[in-house]
């Protein structure tokens, strides 16, 4: 049996291969004036209690938000209007429970909203109204995604030094005006998780809801090895079908969600117990087994670009065996901080028929950023560990899902792809699920 080697024995090999710089160091898209700019407006974003966040809800029609107060704001409200003045407004129920740091979260679900239609939005924080905000609920018979992973605020060093904050957060509102200034309709946005470095900082996670945009963009946030550990990634984001794990974090657990004729389904690989991904895997196809495509989102990437042929995470790699049985077309993830695509994989390695794509975001603001291996694993049809933040757009049509990537200092395209529909929509019971894994563990022999 070739020799398996964990990604922990790796990155250490690496550490020593390349010295701890070559991983701390940052790489930033824009120039200097632009953070000379942003600077001053950190006081305001770190001291920004009213941030609030956006996520999809379980399908179209429905947009969830989430935010802190403090423990005497104990009146909280919330209103929904299809006028900018607020008028005619609807007034929603907010679910509040205690939350990290003698907070309290205050979760709203809205229903009913009408495809295409703009509606605004205003909420109170210690009793005051906050200025009324705008979305679009964005068409879903075709309609684009915007993929992004580790922003990570706070990676690139110290992360209590300002300096560092300031930087991570600028690279981070650098790539949101990209890829919105591009991709405007965007109907959502999916983060592969790492939102912030630390999973119990305020002040980061202000600064990772901070760019403008992000109060009129829902965004479906993935935990990471960074949200795990404290309840702030569930405090401050109130996702959609949440499924009851066995081993969950403190963080929360893996959801799903509908678009149009795609299922999202949110894994946290942070819980290796199989037993639960089935789970997550299993109540989301129940719920909806006739979807045209089905997209998982897991931090950790069971194919990651950084291990060469023959070296396996096996652990992750199992999860791709469950993946295999659910007929999942495309899977997206980041903890590696560069960007990676592969074949069409089934059983291990690439599949000779139906099978699935596997997309590795980079780091989104810059904040830090991973080598590839000297010789590029087989299975990887792209690579770009450039020191620069990417995004990937993923518009979902009836034949294919169409992905382009850019890098955001040239905005130019560094890899473009079409994913047929390849798969056939099973759903898996206990016994298609062990030969899975069996095959997928005799492919690493
Ligand atoms: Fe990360």
């Amino acid at each position: 049996m070739k020799k398996l080697i964990s990604v922990t024995a790796l990155t250490l090999a690496a550490l020593i291969v390349f010295g701890v710089t070559a991983f701390a160091e940052p790489g930033f898209a824009y120039k200097p004036e632009v953070l000379e700019e942003f600077a001053p407006k950190w006081s305001a974003i770190s001291a920004d209690e009213t941030v609030i966040s956006l996520t999809p809800g379980a399908q179209i029609g429905e947009i969830r938000f989430a935010w802190l107060s403090g423990e005497k704001d104990t009146e909280v409200s919330f209103r929904i209007s299809a006028n900018e003045d607020m008028t005619s407004y609807k007034e929603i129920t907010v679910e509040t429970s205690d939350a990290i740091s003698d907070y309290k979260s205050n979760k709203v679900t809205v229903t009913g909203l009408e495809e295409g239609k703009s509606y605004y939005y205003s909420y109170t924080e210690n009793g005051v109204w906050s200025e009324p905000a705008k979305f679009t609920v964005q068409p879903d018979d075709e309609f684009t995604v915007l993929y992004v992973s580790d922003a990570q605020i706070g990676r690139s060093g110290e992360e209590t030094l300002e300096e560092i904050l300031i930087r991570d957060t600028c690279g981070w509102h650098y790539t949101v005006d990209k890829m919105l200034g591009k991709y405007p309709d965007a109907a959502f946005a999916i983060s592969g998780g790492d939102q912030f470095q630390s999973p119990d900082s305020i002040t980061q996670m202000r600064a990772y809801l901070s760019p403008e945009q992000l109060r009129s963009l829902p965004v479906a946030n993935t935990i990471g090895n960074h949200d795990d550990g404290a309840t702030l990634y569930g405090d401050i984001f109130n996702n959609p079908n949440e499924v009851r794990e066995l081993f969950a974090d403190e963080a929360g657990t893996g959801y799903y969600y509908t678009y149009g004729d795609t299922l999202f389904i949110t894994v946290n690989s942070n819980n290796t117990f199989l037993f639960d991904t089935a789970r997550v895997l299993r109540e989301a196809v129940k719920a909806h087994p006739d979807t045209k495509w089905r997209v998982v989102t897991m931090h950790h990437n069971p194919y990651s670009a950084s291990l060469a042929d023959g070296e396996y995470s096996e652990e992750r790699v199992l999860f791709s065996a469950l993946y295999d049985c659910y007929d999942i077309d495309l899977v997206l993830s980041g903890h590696d901080h560069l960007y990676s695509r592969t074949e069409v994989m089934y059983g291990g390695k690439k599949a000779e028929g139906e099978g699935t794509v596997y997309v590795q975001s980079s780091s989104a603001s810059g904040s830090n950023y991973d080598p590839l291996p000297e010789e590029t694993a087989s299975f990887i049809v792209s690579a770009f560990d450039v020191r620069v933040p990417t995004y990937t757009a993923f518009t979902f049509t009836d034949d294919a899902i169409i992905g382009t990537t850019y890098r955001t200092d040239t905005d130019e395209i560094i890899d473009s792809f079409e994913i047929a529909d390849n798969t056939s929509n099973s759903s898996a019971n206990i016994f298609t699920m062990v030969i899975s894994i069996f095959r997928t563990l005799f492919s690493m022999i």
